[in-house]
Order: structure tokens, then sequence, then C-alpha cells
């Protein structure tokens, strides 16, 4: 008979059991998994657990702010917030193919990981989220695992911790309950899938603080709507996309010429495949109207039809 509640009480001891008085290392990405971690180690270990949170200066509109005011405001986590965004900016400047720019964040991450953890004194431990379909995937079972497939939150293969994985048999949907089960709030346990790479990616080609803006500006303007229309369970991801060519447009009595936004909007199990949602025109014209009247430099808006396979989700 086993109970979400239980699991709790079980791992919560069995952590106390291993880390005994020393210090465990967390690294958080904003997403589900590392944040449930996070507040479950806490609950176990308290500030024995410092957690460090990379700001890569691609993430969504306010979601570092939300981060820190619910993980360290609410639970009260120990964070080290690192605000790398010129460090990755400058990495990044000229770069425009896909694969390139996945590889150059990635990297980018682990350093800047590092060179904080390189800072901290007596750490044996490091938390990882790995789930059990990441267990599953890397096809071993072994303690050593380090989750990286393709996600940017890889650690280096050299790094001398201890690995603590709480979620390794686990589902998401079991990690979103366990996080409400820690009261956690919704909108963090029930956040739509992120790439590690982010806005890097949604912006096609190469990144400038400019476009990284539209995107931003943009993509908070399709979650509130969604999120407005009560969408947010029903469609498995959404954001916008800048493809970075322009176009012309014709506003009051002068001709613009500007940006066009993509609108990627999916349903979907497990992101192997999925299909366009089916959001209602009205809904549709909101977020164009939105769009075009709010963010600078933008004069159109078009909405991806494309299924996956053959389109995937992501642009790039
Ligand atoms: P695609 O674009 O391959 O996306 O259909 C499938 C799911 O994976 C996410 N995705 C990534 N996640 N690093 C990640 O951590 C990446 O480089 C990456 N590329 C795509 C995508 O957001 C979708 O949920």
């Amino acid at each position: 008979n086993w109970s979400m509640s239980d699991f709790i009480d079980q791992q919560i001891t069995k952590i106390r059991e291993t880390v005994g008085d020393k210090k465990v290392l967390l690294g958080l990405s904003g997403g589900v998994d590392s944040s449930v971690v996070g507040v479950l180690l806490h609950q176990a270990i308290g500030d024995q657990l410092t957690s460090i949170f990379v700001d890569h200066g691609l993430l969504r509109k306010g979601e570092a702010e939300q981060v820190m005011a619910s993980l360290e405001g609410k639970f009260g986590l120990n964070i080290i917030k690192v605000d790398a965004k010129d460090r990755f900016l400058n990495k990044l400047a000229g770069v425009s193919d896909p694969e390139t720019k996945r590889k150059i964040i990635g990297n980018e991450f682990i350093q800047v990981f590092n060179d904080e953890a390189a800072k901290l004194d007596g750490i044996d431990f490091l938390a990882q989220g790995t789930l059990y379909t990441d267990v599953i995937e890397s096809g071993t079972s072994t303690a050593q695992t380090i989750k990286s497939h393709h996600n940017v939150g890889g650690l280096p293969k050299d790094i001398h911790f201890q690995l603590i994985e709480p979620l390794r048999t686990l589902f998401k949907d079991e990690v979103r309950d366990l996080g409400e089960k820690l009261g956690m709030p919704s909108d963090l346990v029930w956040r739509q899938p992120f790439p590690g790479p982010g806005l890097g990616i949604r912006v096609i080609g190469e990144i400038t603080e400019d476009k990284l803006e539209i995107v931003r500006d943009s993509d908070l303007i399709l979650r509130e709507e969604i999120k407005n229309a009560g969408l947010e369970r029903e469609v498995w991801q959404y954001f916008t996309v800048l493809p970075g060519f322009k176009s012309v447009g014709v506003m009051g009595d002068g001709r613009t010429y500007d940006y066009t936004v993509g609108i990627r909007a999916v349903t979907s199990i497990d992101g192997m495949t999925a299909d366009f949602a089916q959001i209602p025109w009205d809904v549709l014209q909101k977020i164009s109207v939105r769009i075009v009247n709010e963010v600078a430099h933008v004069n159109r808006v078009v909405y991806d039809i494309t299924s996956k396979p053959p389109s995937t989700i992501e642009w790039e």
C-alpha cells in the first residue's frame, strides 16, 4: 500500500542516514525535478544543502526571480545564484549553428557550475534530479551514472562527489505528485518542459540581446493568454520563436519592416511525437494582436501547424 507520504518519510530517513553531518550540493535549473529534489533535501538536512542556480540569461521572463522567490523565499533553501548572462552571450556571439549553440551553452554551464562549486569547502555529495526514465535511457543502474542525455545540466564525469538521486525510482507524474505533497506551488510543479539551452534555441540563428527580448516578451504574452483561456494543462508545451527575418507590414499610415514571431504549441505524451495544438481561433487572435501591439519590432505572427514528425517541437 504505497503512498507518497510514506515515500517522503522513507526518503528523508534515508537521506539523513546517508549524509550524516556532511554537506550536499545541488544544481538548480528552475525545472520541476531539481526543484523537488531541493525542497525534499532541505526538509531532510536543512542548511547542509547548498544549491547553485546558474542564470545563463536564456531563461523566460521572470523565471529566475520566480525560482528564487519560491525556493529561497518560501522554502528557505540556501541558493547561490550566479548571474552568468554576459559569459554566455559573449561565448555565443556570432554563432548561428543550432548544435554548436547547444554545445557552447552546455559547456559553459558546466564551467560556471564548477567555478562556483570550487569555491565551496567540504562538499561530499552531489544531488541530482535523475528520474526513472533517465535511469532506463542511460541503460545502467549504477549509482555513478550522471544525468547528461541532452540536458544542459549534465555534469562532468570526473566530478568527485557521491551522488544522491532521491527521484530515481519515480516517473514524472509521481515527481509532480511528490512536489504537491511537499507543498510546492502548482505553477512550479506543473511547469511545462523547458530545454536546457533555453531561449538560446528559440532565437533562430545568431543570438542577440535584442532578439532574446522579443522572444521573452512574446513568450510571456503567450503564456498569459494560454493561462487565461484555461489551456495550461491541455497544451503540453507552448512557446514563441524568432525566425529572424523581416517582412513588410502597415501600421497607421506607415509601412513597417519588422520581425515575425512564430508560435509553437503542441499536445504530446512524452515529447517523442507531438501534434500541433488546436488552440481556438479567438485565443490565437488575442495572442497575435497583443504580440504585435506590445512587443516592439514585431509586425507579423504565424502559427506552426506541423506535427512531430516530420517537424521537431523546437525550431532548432
Ligand atoms: P524536439 O525539438 O527534439 O523536442 O522535438 C523534444 C523535447 O525536448 C526538448 N528539447 C531539449 N531539452 N536540451 C533539453 O534539455 C535540448 O537541447 C533540447 N532540445 C529539445 C524540447 O523542448 C521538447 O520538450
